[in-house]
C-alpha cells in the first residue's frame, strides 16, 4: 500500500493541490495561534502547512517519505517554520495521550471498518481535554460520483458512523453534504462527503 502512495506522490505536482481543504479552512475561526495540531495522514502537507500559517505548531504524520519531502518543500515555499513532519505508519504509531489542541483528519480513509474504530479512538486519545477534532471524509454515495477517494465501500462512512465513534465528544458540527470539490487532480468534481467538528470533553 505504501508503494501505491509513494508512486502517486513521485510526480513534481501536488496530487491534491497546495491549497488547504475548504472545509478545514472554513474552521479558521475555531483555531488559535500557539495551539498544537496533529495532521494525520497529511500527505503532501497542504493542510498541515495551512495550519502552520494560522500560527499553530503542527506535527504532520504520514507513512510516505516523498509526501513528507513535498510537505517540507511547501512549508519552505510558504515561509512557515512551525511544521514538523514524522514518517510513521499510523497503525503502529505511538499515539501520545492528551497531547494536541487540534487533530485534523482530511480524507483519511485508509482503514476499513475493522481497523477504523481503533484509529478514531487513537485520535481522541491524542486530543487534550477541550481539544478539537476536525474531519472530512467521503460517504458511500461517493461511489456514484467517482471523483476521488477509495473505491471500496468498507473504507467509506457517513454521519451515523461518526456519531457512534465520537459519542463521547461534544459534536459541534456533523453533516453529510454533496458539493463540488476541486483539490488538485486527486479530488475533482461533485462529491459526497461527511464533515465533523467535535470537542473532547474536559
Ligand atoms: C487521500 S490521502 C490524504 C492526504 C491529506 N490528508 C490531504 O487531504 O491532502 C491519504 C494519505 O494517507 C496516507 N496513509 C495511508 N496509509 C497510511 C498509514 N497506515 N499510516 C500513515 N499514513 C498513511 C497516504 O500516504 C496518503 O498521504
Amino acid at each position: 500500500m505504501k508503494d501505491f502512495w509513494n508512486e502517486r506522490y513521485a510526480a513534481e505536482h501536488y496530487f491534491y493541490g497546495t491549497e488547504p481543504n475548504a472545509f478545514l479552512a472554513a474552521q479558521a475561526h475555531r483555531l488559535q495561534p500557539g495551539q498544537s495540531a496533529l495532521a494525520v495522514a497529511d500527505g503532501e502537507g497542504r493542510n498541515g502547512v495551512w495550519l502552520a500559517q494560522q500560527g499553530l505548531d503542527v506535527l504532520s504524520v504520514d507513512f510516505s517519505a516523498p509526501a513528507l519531502e513535498k510537505s517540507r518543500r511547501l512549508a519552505e515555499r510558504c515561509g512557515v517554520s512551525s511544521l514538523r513532519t514524522e514518517l510513521a505508519d499510523l497503525q503502529e504509531w505511538d499515539w501520545k495521550e492528551h497531547h494536541f489542541d487540534v487533530v485534523v483528519a482530511i480524507f483519511v480513509q485508509i482503514f476499513g471498518s475493522v481497523q477504523r474504530p481503533a484509529f478514531h479512538r487513537n485520535m481522541v486519545k491524542a486530543l487534550k481535554p477541550g481539544g478539537l477534532l476536525i474531519l472530512q471524509a467521503y460517504t458511500p454515495k461517493q461511489l456514484e460520483y467517482k471523483t476521488g477517494g477509495p473505491s471500496n465501500l468498507d473504507n467509506l462512512y457517513g454521519a451515523e458512523t461518526l456519531a457512534a465513534d465520537f459519542a463521547d465528544l461534544d459534536i459541534l458540527h456533523l453533516q453529510e453534504r454533496e458539493h463540488e470539490i476541486s483539490e488538485g487532480v486527486g479530488h475533482c468534481g461533485m462529491s459526497a462527503v461527511v464533515e465533523l467538528v467535535a470537542r473532547k470533553r474536559g
